[in-house]
């Protein structure tokens, strides 16, 4: 998608590095930093200067890789991808690539070794891009129905970032919202701001704008009234593992919207592409939530008067926080699933049916 005008993924290799736009600096700066070695990829997956599930995906499978280009001995890269794995414990995509990335580094006995961690890395990637496109073809097509019946504009609620930047590029909520646009459907975003971090607002909006789609940021406190007032047409987030019986585990927050959208009667859809399925997890109560340094609630980022980056104290220096990064909503609480290869149920029945 573009940035300024200029077309990006969020991720690339170059030169013998891995490039990534630094999503610690947006929307204030634009930044492409180098990973030179696994532990820059470890490190930039767990600061967050790369998130949501698939771009963390696709950024262990190239961490992966730069382990192989630093040293080949077998040992090390079976720990390197065991701290890959273990750099964030929610999205289930980070297990998925690196256990890819293995499978396909131990079928092949080869010093060809460096060239096929590589090529799988890409692949990983390409195939990501391509899902998160069909997504939105898919998805385009609810939103067709809506505007075909309201003959208005289409408000979309939308939660945290599942947009182009937390995927290799289109986004999963995201991809149907930008099919719809560019067929010409008027659509506008809700955005929620998504505390701590604010994905909503510093990332979801930026990258709304810079495709020219209407949207308006919101407390994530604001969704309920707007659909009591009529104001949401539908609701679509991401994932970071649903379970195989449908249940979704996402930013934290989502829960609270689905039942919100629920008793106003809004379709909640879920977006995601087919890695992000956890079919060994049962019950949810068993999906790892991550809890975030307290911090991220305790302290806001933003530009002061000179352009600079400043961190401010916002809660009295006393006070604990707690800092749970995701929930998870129950699959009856979803009305469906958009995914690479249809829309379907919530449910062990729907998702079978596609993937199995
Ligand atoms: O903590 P984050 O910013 O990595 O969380 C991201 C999300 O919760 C997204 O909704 C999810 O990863 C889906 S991304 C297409």
């Amino acid at each position: 998608m573009r940035i300024e005008g200029k077309e990006y993924r969020t991720i690339w290799f170059e030169n013998n590095v891995v490039k990534i736009i630094d999503q610690t600096k947006l929307p204030h700066q634009f930044l492409i930093k180098e990973l030179k070695t696994v532990n820059d990829a470890i490190n930039a997956i767990k600061i967050m200067e790369v998130r949501g599930a698939p771009l963390i995906g696709g950024t262990a499978a190239y961490g992966l890789a730069l382990a192989v280009q630093e040293n080949n001995d077998p040992e090390f890269i079976k720990k390197s991808a065991k701290e890959l794995i273990q750099s964030r414990p929610t999205a289930i995509n980070l297990k998925w690539a690196v256990d890819r990335m293995i499978k396909k580094l131990t079928e092949i006995n080869s010093d060809q070794l460096l060239n096929i961690a590589l090529n799988e890395a890409k692949e990983i990637c390409d195939e990501d891009e391509k899902f998160c496109e069909n997504i939105g073809i898919n998805g385009l097509k609810i939103i067709e129905e809506i505007y075909n019946k309201k003959k208005d504009t289409v408000n979309i609620l939308t939660h945290c970032n599942a947009g182009w930047l937390a995927t290799i590029n289109w986004g999963t909520a995201t991809s149907p919202i930008y099919h719809a646009h560019k067929k010409g459907i008027p659509v506008h975003v809700w955005v929620d701001e998504t505390r701590p971090r604010n994905q909503g607002a510093n990332l979801t909006s930026y990258e709304l704008n810079e495709e020219e789609i209407p949207n308006t940021i919101i407390a994530d406190n604001t969704g309920g009234i707007l659909m009591q007032r009529g104001e949401v047409d539908m609701c679509i987030v991401g994932t970071d593992r649903t379970l195989s019986n449908g249940d979704v585990c996402n930013k934290i927050g989502t829960y609270l919207k689905a039942l919100a959208a629920h008793d106003n009667n809004v379709p909640f859809y879920v977006a995601l592409p087919s890695s992000t399925i956890d079919w060994d997890i049962k019950d949810a109560k068993d999906i790892p939530i991550e809890e975030r340094n307290s911090e991220e609630l305790s302290h806001v980022e933003g530009i002061d008067e000179n352009n600079e980056i400043k961190k401010v104290l916002i809660y009295p220096s006393k006070s604990k926080a707690m800092n749970l990064a995701f929930d998870v909503t129950p699959a009856k609480y979803v009305t469906g699933l958009i995914t690479e290869r249809g829309i379907t149920k919530a449910s062990f029945d729907g998702l079978s049916k596609l993937f199995k």
